[in-house]
């Protein structure tokens, strides 16, 4: 589906905050990629939100806004619809655009429920249409000299992976309640917002989650509402994981969005048989890595400075160790679905992954509940890396 595009016509739904960084990808993508990826144009944006999408086109430049996504999903002048909305409205937007044939990238984490996540890997296996979900931090360029290193044998065998997402904006018990702390909006708190991110980390470093022990954590019960009242916090603040995965590991994680003295940070410790790695999203420019194989009196984490000969680095800067940021990991993200419409490859991270986080995410969650381990319910159309 859209193989050989040289022209493709986008449509974003949603204008809030990752619009934006969609929309500067878009718009830089083909400096970085030159003729790998198809020309971009910035076609329509919608919003629900009276004048948000108005306003939206007119500071980032699309040629159109709309309050009706639907003039996005079924249009003829698009091609890839970007879906940028709460997780609760991910799943109408993209199983209507797939009914359309139309390619998509949607955010994280793929659905609200896992009922609503297997419905749209489901329609859009049947659709055949390009797809990916928008688990950005895999593209990071020290995640992929990561996962090179997994791959060329340098750690061992994986024996176990410690993975966190810290943030402290929720913290504030006065910041008011938003749909992301909504469960009918989310489908879970920090675990699901945050530890999406995590989770697909684990997943693509060390492999597929078998089975999974949570706790989650509601630290702050009751915030106010926008319009001056009160409401009751019906997800997760802080959620920690004990995990297995197939391959014989053992991983934890740590989520916590209300977590004093942490800014961003998601990171891992990965350890196996000859050697380990460590990332800290606070030092993202930098993979640690410590080999067995170094003679015993130097033997240490040694920081790898990312430059142009690491993967997906390379597309940036010739000159080593200036470093790239946040926006950068958008246009990994961008370029990845927009290089698959031009050679008709299959994009990655793609629907059925998504699906299989969401499998996951709701393990946890029923885990939480029972105080059991969960095994993760393999699903027909799930499973890919
Ligand atoms: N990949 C990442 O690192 C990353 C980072 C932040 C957010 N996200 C994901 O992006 C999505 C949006 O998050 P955000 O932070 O931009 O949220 P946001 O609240 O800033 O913006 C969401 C926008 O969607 C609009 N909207 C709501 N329902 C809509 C509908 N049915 N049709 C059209 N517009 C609608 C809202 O009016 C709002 O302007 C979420 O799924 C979130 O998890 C991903």
């Amino acid at each position: 589906m859209g193989e050989g595009k040289d022209i493709v016509r986008v449509g974003l739904v949603g204008a809030g905050f990752i619009a934006r960084l969609h929309t500067l990808a878009y718009r830089s993508v083909s400096a970085f990629y030159g003729d790998a990826v198809p020309r971009v144009e910035l076609v329509r944006i919608a919003d629900i939100a009276p004048g948000a999408a108005e306003a939206a086109a007119t500071r980032l430049g699309w040629q159109d806004s709309t309050t009706d996504w639907r003039e996005v999903t079924q249009a003829e002048d698009i091609d890839l619809v970007d879906i940028a909305t709460p997780n609760d409205a991910h799943a109408e937007i993209a199983i209507d655009a797939a009914r359309h044939a139309k390619a998509i990238l949607c955010e994280k984490p793929l659905a609200a429920t896992v009922g609503a996540a297997r419905e749209m890997a489901s329609v859009i296996e049947e659709a055949r249409v390009t797809n990916q979900v928008g688990f950005v931090f895999r593209k990071w360029p020290a995640v992929e000299l990561a996962k090179k290193l997994i791959e060329d044998g340098r750690l061992g065998d994986l024996l176990s992976f410690r993975g966190h997402y810290f943030h402290d904006y929720a913290l504030d018990p006065e910041m008011p309640i938003s749909w992301r702390m909504q469960r009918e909006r989310a489908g879970a708190g920090a675990l699901g917002d945050i530890g999406s991110h995590i989770l697909d980390l684990a997943h693509y470093l060390v492999g597929n989650i078998d089975r999974v022990m949570a706790r989650t954590t509601t630290l702050i019960t009751e915030r106010p509402t926008p319009s001056g009242g009160r409401a009751e916090v019906d997800v997760d603040d802080a959620a920690d994981l004990l995990l297995d995965f197939d391959g014989g590991a053992t991983g934890s994680i740590h989520v916590n969005w209300a977590s004093a003295g942490y800014k961003t940070e998601i990171g891992f410790d990965l350890a196996g048989t000859r050697g380990a790695l460590r990332f800290r999203w606070q030092h993202s420019n930098e993979l640690e890595f410590y080999s067995c194989e170094d003679p015993t009196d130097i033997q240490g984490f040694r920081p790898v400075i990312i430059g142009p000969e690491h993967p997906k680095a390379d597309i940036f800067w010739p000159v080593p160790g200036l470093g790239i940021g946040y926006s950068d990991g958008f246009v990994l993200s961008v370029s990845e679905i927009l290089s698959a419409l031009k050679t008709g490859r299959h994009a990655q991270p793609d629907f059925a992954h998504g699906l299989r986080i969401s499998e996951v995410i709701d393990a946890a969650l029923h885990s939480a509940e029972t105080g059991a381990w969960q095994f993760v319910s393999p699903s027909p159309v799930g499973g890919q890396a």
